[in-house]
């Protein structure tokens, strides 16, 4: 069964876009796509060969044909640059490693969908001092709270609220988005509750608190 946040990538790609899925392992999201009617050219890739064998069987035992598998650190096995490139549920190092390194498939890609498992704000702030711009964005909740970073290539200006909690997300301010933020928030203030008032961590965990309200809320 695939999950909500891997439905959630999926549903950011078009039925006709190629796409490369960069850390594949279990193969779900191709096999998503294919069941959702895309009949593009899709590539899975990973690193490992533990993961991408495992891949493959899953996606034979679906009855999905037509997928290459590709043991591949990153990009660097693969010369195509398809409409898309997927990295999920990877660090946000080894997102940084990836893309550094095929800086050039990256620059002429027109959809990169990027979700790390934390450290959303340092993938933002990264993102757009190595001009990328941000297209989309999108929040969810799959027992965890989970982010979606969509960028291409290209300048923008981000503020620091924006870099903290997503420019697109930050304006459309959603539901999931409010309640995510109110839950941190509200686990920010138990922590501070229990710290002694000269306790260094205190000022840095209020002006947390402060920013949360003023932007998110
Ligand atoms: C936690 S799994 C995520 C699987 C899937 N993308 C998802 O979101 O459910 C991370 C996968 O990325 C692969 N991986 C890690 N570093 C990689 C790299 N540099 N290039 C390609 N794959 C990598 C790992 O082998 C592992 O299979």
């Amino acid at each position: 069964m695939i999950s909500k946040r891997l439905r959630t990538i999926g549903d950011l790609i078009d039925n006709e876009e190629s796409v490369t899925d960069v850390g594949c392992d279990h193969g779900f999201l191709a096999v998503y796509l294919r069941q959702k009617g895309n009949t593009a050219h899709l590539i899975c890739a990973d690193s490992k060969p533990g993961p991408l064998s495992q891949g493959r069987k899953n996606l034979d035992a679906m009855g999905i044909e037509n997928v290459d598998m590709v043991l591949s650190d990153g990009l660097r096995e693969i010369d195509e640059v398809t409409d898309v490139i997927v990295m999920a549920g990877m660090g946000y190092h080894t997102v940084q490693h990836i893309m550094t390194d095929s800086a050039d498939k990256f620059a002429k890609c027109r959809k990169i969908i990027i979700q790390v498992n934390t450290d959303s704000d340092k993938m933002r702030r990264w993102l757009n001092e190595q001009g990328y711009r941000i297209i989309k964005e999108r929040i969810l909740k799959d027992y965890k709270y989970y982010e979606i970073i969509v960028v291409r290539k290209g300048r923008q200006y981000l503020s620091e609220e924006e870099i903290t909690f997503g420019p697109a997300l930050l304006e459309e301010k959603s539901e999931v988005f409010r309640e995510c933020y109110r839950a941190k928030r509200d686990k920010l203030a138990r922590v501070v509750e229990k710290l002694p008032e000269e306790h260094e961590d205190r000022d840095g965990l209020l002006r947390q608190i402060a920013e949360i309200e003023k932007y998110a809320l």
